[in-house]
């Protein structure tokens, strides 16, 4: 039931943005662009711009960008197959799907939302009626009013409460499979996934039901039970507590492990609580904080394990989010403490105390790396350098943390600043004297030309023939060369249908990374700058393609013959080069 890419290729190059964002917001023109009071932060004079001919939109306030499906998206909070619909019906064209593959309707999601509604309200009936579920959740210190704010329930004993509940038509009976509910088993018999457990709804940003987590009442295992993975439920992007903490209009929000520490903290009026669903946080959910938030704090158990997962998010998740203006704290917690028990043990006035102090990311990254090491000696600065400069380069460059964080490694080493962000980066020595523009390191430089093209496709003339930097071995080469040929055969794709093009490939990590920003710039500015620096950038990419060929036919002569043909390609790359 997939859409076809080239229905949403069509649908991106039919609307106009303009029209789109303008029917929610109204759109006033400034010069090229246009500008509104941004719909996605509070302000008072307009930073949202929206530029027609690149279709795209961007917030020099909030840094939000996207083409119209990204809009429709963030502001009507669609999922993507509801605002591909949208769009499609402004525009009057009938959904297109893949062929051979049945197209599900939105109206069947709009069932699917619907049986979930009414299966969370059956066990929230339950609840009311089962002493031995109500005593537990009170045993747990659990106000009745705060378990109908999460409304929570219980699925009662027995296989097949929800079929005699709901009916056994076939078509319930498949909704119910689809949405995780119900189980089948090989014979074909099927039976309710969750039994005598406390059950929490989980919540999409809209507050529909997508999802149910279950506790059992007992020590038995496993304690939770999720919702599989569904067409409504996408773990991932998914967090717990997330829809009703906007009406609270927080300006950091906590991220703990569980459903009952969110529940917990709300009670005690600490509302901007989100937990993952039994999964580690990823990028994409601190992207999905971050578009509300410019502060995420972790908290975790003071533990080992509480460590540990601190330090995966350190290594893994977060150090790539940190643009300029953001930030992440961590909040470790007592031993043997999740903040559900440790709350309801000192109050929250004691607990504040832990939240008011948390350790800044740049701390936490540094103690942990420090107590690996003895800068009393050389070798351990070594090893402090090879230790930090994989994750300082995760960093996003030329940011304000950036630029602190190689700052104290400088500091800490005695190695000034510009030699460790270079130690790593095979630069070879192109790139001497004349240049005026600052190079930015090769494994970042092909990013760099390829988000510039995609803000100039004009660029792409010149390069003439893009397969000639094939053969560089870089990160992401292979992207560079597919997009320089996408434009030599269209030279006017608008970054709106590229962008678009690429969403949830692994292409999509130069996507978000984006500056939005560029994307406003007039075509002036172009001429004046970008080409030159342009032409210089991929002459750096070739010049490394030399260096290392000609390395390599050094290296091979050196341990057996060449070829003719392979010496004259090591004549033919000297002399281009001196
Ligand atoms: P309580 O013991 O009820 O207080 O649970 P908790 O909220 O403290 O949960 P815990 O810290 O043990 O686990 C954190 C989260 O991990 C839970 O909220 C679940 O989402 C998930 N989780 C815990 N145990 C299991 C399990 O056995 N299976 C699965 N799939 N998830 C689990
Ligand atoms: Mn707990």
């Amino acid at each position: 039931m997939r859409i076809s890419h080239h229905f949403i290729d069509d649908l991106i190059s039919r609307v106009d943005i303009i029209d789109i964002i303008d029917s929610y917001i109204p759109l006033r023109k400034t010069g090229k662009n246009f500008a509104a009071c941004c719909p996605f932060h509070q302000e008072k004079t307009p930073s949202f711009t929206v530029n027609p001919d690149k279709q795209f939109y961007y917030c020099f306030g909030c840094q939000a960008h996207g083409n119209a499906l990204t809009f429709t998206m963030e502001y009507a909070h669609l999922d993507y197959v509801e605002a591909i619909h949208e769009l499609a019906s402004r525009v009057g064209v009938q959904v297109v799907y893949e062929q051979g593959s049945a197209p599900t309707s939105l109206e069947q999601h709009d069932e699917l939302y619907q049986l979930m509604a009414e299966v969370a309200h059956y066990y929230q009936q339950q609840l009311r009626r089962t002493d031995i579920a109500k005593n537990y959740l009170k045993n747990r210190g659990l106000s009745g009013e705060i378990a109908k704010e999460f409304g929570l329930g219980y699925a009662p004993e027995g296989w097949n409460n929800l079929s005699k509940h709901l009916g056994s038509s076939v078509k319930i009976q498949e909704s119910l499979i689809k949405v995780g509910l119900l189980i089948e088993n090989d014979k074909k018999q099927s039976y309710d996934r969750f039994r005598h457990r406390i059950m929490f709804p989980i919540y999409d940003q809209r507050g529909r039901v997508i999802a149910f987590g279950g506790r059992v009442l007992d020590d038995s295992k496993p304690k939770y039970l999720n919702s599989p993975e569904t067409a409504l439920f996408h773990k991932s992007k998914t967090l717990y507590g997330w829809h009703r903490i906007k009406k609270y209009h927080p300006d950091k929000i906590i991220i703990v492990e569980g459903y009952l520490d969110v529940i917990a903290l709300a009670q005690y009026g600490i509302h901007n609580v989100v937990a993952t669903l039994g999964t580690a946080a990823t990028q994409e959910h601190l992207a999905v904080l971050f578009r509300q938030v410019a502060e995420v704090i972790f908290c975790f158990d003071g533990d080992a394990a509480g460590n540990k997962a601190a330090e995966r998010i350190l290594k893994n998740v977060a150090l790539p989010l940190l643009k300029n203006g953001r930030l992440i704290n961590f909040v470790f917690l007592p031993q043997n403490n999740d903040p559900d028990t440790l709350i309801r043990q000192i109050g929250r006035e004691k607990f504040d105390t832990y939240l008011n102090a948390p350790t800044p990311l740049s701390k936490f990254l540094f103690d942990s790396l420090l107590e690996q090491v003895n800068l009393n000696h050389l070798d351990g600065k070594a090893r402090l350098i090879e230790l930090a400069t994989p994750l300082l380069e995760q960093l996003p460059p030329q940011s304000s943390h950036a630029t602190l964080f190689w700052n104290v490694l400088a500091n800490l080493t005695g190695v000034p600043q510009e030699k460790l962000m270079k130690k790593n980066f095979p630069n070879p020595k192109v790139h001497t004297g004349k240049s005026i523009f600052s190079t930015p390191p090769i494994n970042t430089l092909i990013q760099k030309i390829i988000k510039n093209l995609l803000y100039y496709p004009k660029l792409s003339q010149f390069v003439v023939n893009p397969q000639e930097l094939a053969n560089v071995n870089l990160p992401d080469i292979n992207l560079l060369v597919e997009l320089l040929e996408l434009y030599k055969g269209n030279p006017q794709l608008t970054l709106a249908r590229i962008y678009e093009y690429w969403r949830n490939t692994q292409y999509s990590h130069i996507i978000e990374e984006l500056n939005g920003q560029k994307a406003l710039l007039t075509e002036s500015y172009v001429e004046e700058h970008v080409e030159k620096e342009f032409v210089e950038e991929i002459k750096c990419l070739q010049d490394y393609y030399k260096t290392q060929r000609i390395e390599s036919l050094h290296r091979k002569a050196q341990f057996g013959s060449l070829s003719s043909q392979e010496v004259q390609e090591l004549n033919t790359l000297l002399l281009s080069k001196s």
